[in-house]
């Protein structure tokens, strides 16, 4: 019997927790603060964009959406993370990416101050995650909700073959260090590796993030293996992931769905993130 990862459920019972040191902050007069930069109008950062504005203004947070224009210059945009960063009232700062073609993505996400970069992006905070450095810092929110759900459902990851299809920045490589700091054995591969399908069947936990529409049957997955599905992609106005769920629910032991599996654990793993550097900015 297959298990369906709620994500729902799980993102829910987090934003409880979240909402609640909201409270305790409040109390002592800290009111945690994020600014979410939204640059131009691609549809799906609109709606991200606005989804994160809204759920850390329900939780009670400061909560600023600010909004540029597609042809805004570099220049204008590193004068406002330069104006947040310097912004007492402002804990967390998130870029929404991608950017226009014209903006270097690198420089921006360097300007945000490493204590207020709620996406942990920015190299220092990647090179501490790399490191396995003690302390606090942030991590990229969908790889630590991944984290989130697989403790949720699994015992221990200690010695679990992991195999993440993708490479990217965002996602796979940041879950990567994630996980071998625990002690499992991950596996990267790609769309351009030989033979994915030897490592797909090798893995006890299998992440796919490749960003292509029912990639992955069942004839590539272990019997019982926990299956997570990081894609969304619009078919004919509908939600699918990389995994062809239907098919693959029949040998999987835990599958997450798209849409309610790994989505709802971004954002509220951004919410936790955001009142993490509120804390930790007190220390
Ligand atoms: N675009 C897609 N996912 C993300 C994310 O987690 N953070 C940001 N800033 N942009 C994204």
């Amino acid at each position: 019997m297959v298990n369906i990862i709620d994500g729902h459920n799980i993102a829910d019972k987090l934003n409880i927790e979240t909402k609640n040191r909201v409270d305790e902050l409040k109390k002592k007069g800290i009111l945690p603060g994020i600014v979410v930069i939204l640059i131009g109008e691609n549809p799906a950062s609109v709606l991200y964009t606005r989804m994160k504005q809204q759920t850390a203004a329900k939780m009670g947070m400061h909560s600023v959406l600010k909004k540029f224009p597609e042809d805004v210059s570099q220049d204008e945009v590193l004068a406002a993370i330069q104006e947040y960063n310097e912004d007492p009232t402002v804990n967390a700062i998130l870029v929404q990416l991608p950017l226009p073609k014209h903006l270097n993505q690198t420089e921006i996400i360097e300007a945000i101050d490493p204590k207020k970069d709620v996406d942990g992006f920015n190299s220092s905070n990647v090179g501490k995650l790399y490191n396995n450095e003690k302390g606090n810092y942030p991590v990229s929110c969908t790889s630590r909700g991944i984290m989130t759900l697989l403790h949720a459902y699994l015992d221990q990851l200690e010695g679990k073959n992991v195999t993440i299809i993708g490479r990217s920045i965002l996602v796979s490589r940041p879950l990567q260090s994630l996980l071998i700091n625990e002690n499992a054995t991950v596996t990267m591969v790609s769309l351009h590796t030989d033979n994915i399908d030897y490592y797909t069947k090798h893995a006890d936990i299998l992440v796919v993030a490749a960003g292509k529409p029912n990639l992955i049957k069942k004839e590539q997955v272990k019997p019982g293996a926990t299956v997570i599905d990081v894609g969304i992609n619009k078919i004919n106005k509908h939600l699918v992931g990389d995994v062809d769920f239907d098919d693959v629910k029949e040998v999987a032991g835990f599958i997450t769905p798209v849409p309610g599996g790994v989505g709802p654990m971004t954002i509220a793993t951004l919410m936790q993130q955001t009142v993490d550097l509120t804390e930790w900015s007190l220390i």
